[in-house]
């Protein structure tokens, strides 16, 4: 097991889950049946952040690009994360685990919007831990639709564009209660963003691993944690100026 220091934990991982179609390729399965085991790891992964005592953890499920896959491809998402919501809800309640969305919801078909939105409201007051799912995510639409709000809200004279800073536009973004991302862990063995909270990733230290998504497990997790342990994040700064803070 790798060791970890608890008391330097990173706040918020975001993970880059990738991998799945490959794991199925590897195994002569068909790409729905990386995605199921994918959702293991999911599990897995949850558990392990909630035991360590990780705040926030933010999964990318489906990206906005994702939807042009083809259609057996993306039903079987839909349906799997169906059973997922279904299937996880005590565990996220039993273990006080609140359950966020960002992306555009409205796009998901209406049996997981409904799930979605029970599990959403029904862990709304839990507090141990943010699990964020991305879903129909892209960080590039997300901007834009903060841009539009925050330009209607001027119209409407509830802003002025003086008062437009950095905090303000983080206000306006799907992540608004989230801090930025400390740790972002991509499986798989990409190295891109893949249009995945570009504005919040401003900061954040990136670990990438060839491990395919649904075999990722505690210690892959806990290896990116000591790694990033072994980081010093200097925010533009001097080595020696963070060192004396
Ligand atoms: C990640 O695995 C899951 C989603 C994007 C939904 P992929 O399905 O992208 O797996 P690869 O990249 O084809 O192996
Ligand atoms: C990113 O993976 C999206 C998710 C993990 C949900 P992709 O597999 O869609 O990314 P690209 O296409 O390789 O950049
Ligand atoms: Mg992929």
């Amino acid at each position: 097991m790798t060791n970890i220091d608890l008391q330097k934990l990173p706040q918020h991982i975001a993970i880059i889950m990738d991998g799945n179609g490959r794991w199925a390729q590897k195994h002569a399965l068909g790409r729905v049946s990386g995605h199921k085991k994918g959702a293991e790891a999911v599990r897995d992964t949850v558990r392990a952040c909630r035991e360590l005592g990780i705040k926030c953890l933010t999964l990318y499920a489906f990206s906005v690009e994702n939807w042009l896959r083809p259609n057996s491809e993306v039903e079987g998402l839909m349906r799997l994360l169906e059973e997922f919501l279904h299937s996880e809800i005590q565990e996220l309640m039993d273990n006080d685990i609140r359950l966020m969305t960002i992306g555009n919801i409205d796009a998901l078909r209406e049996p997981v919007k409904k799930v979605l939105k029970e599990s959403v409201g029904k862990t709304a007051k839990n507090s141990s831990m943010i699990l964020t799912l991305a879903l129909s995510y892209g960080s590039r639409d997300e901007m834009i639709h903060a841009v539009r709000k925050i330009l209607n809200d001027k119209d409407t004279g509830k802003i002025t564009t003086e008062e437009i800073t950095k905090e303000l536009f983080s206000s306006y973004l799907d992540t608004s209660l989230l801090p930025d991302p400390d740790l972002l862990i991509r499986t798989s063995g990409e190295y891109r963003v893949s249009n995945f909270l570009l504005w919040q990733m401003a900061y954040t230290e990136f670990y990438f691993t060839d491990v395919l998504w649904p075999d990722f497990r505690r210690d892959d997790l806990l290896k990116a944690i000591a790694e990033y342990q072994r980081r010093e994040r200097r925010f533009g700064l001097t080595s020696d100026q963070i060192q004396k803070t």
